[in-house]
């Protein structure tokens, strides 16, 4: 059984400075509570030119703007169900 879930954090300066910084972590901690960590592929990406919506982050393709910490969970729980 491979990975089957792909999350891709944009660690670019601006979403990085705008809580992505906490993202990376809170989602870390989601996967390892969860027993998820050898289903997700968890990847920090460059800067997405989308600065201005961010933070983002891209789970199985789909494109999350303006991730804030505390939605992070529940968009998790939905998108790797
Ligand atoms: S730093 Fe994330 S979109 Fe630019």
């Amino acid at each position: 059984m491979g990975q089957s879930h792909n999350i891709e954090i944009c660690l670019g300066s601006s979403c990085f400075s705008r809580g992505n910084r906490e993202v990376v972590h809170i989602i870390k901690e989601y996967l390892r509570k969860n027993h998820l960590d050898d289903k997700v592929m968890l990847r920090g990406a460059r800067c997405m030119n989308h600065c201005s919506e961010g933070p983002v982050i891209i789970i199985n393709g789909k494109t999350f703007f303006s991730i804030d910490t505390q939605d992070i969970e529940k968009i998790l729980e939905r998108e790797l169900a």
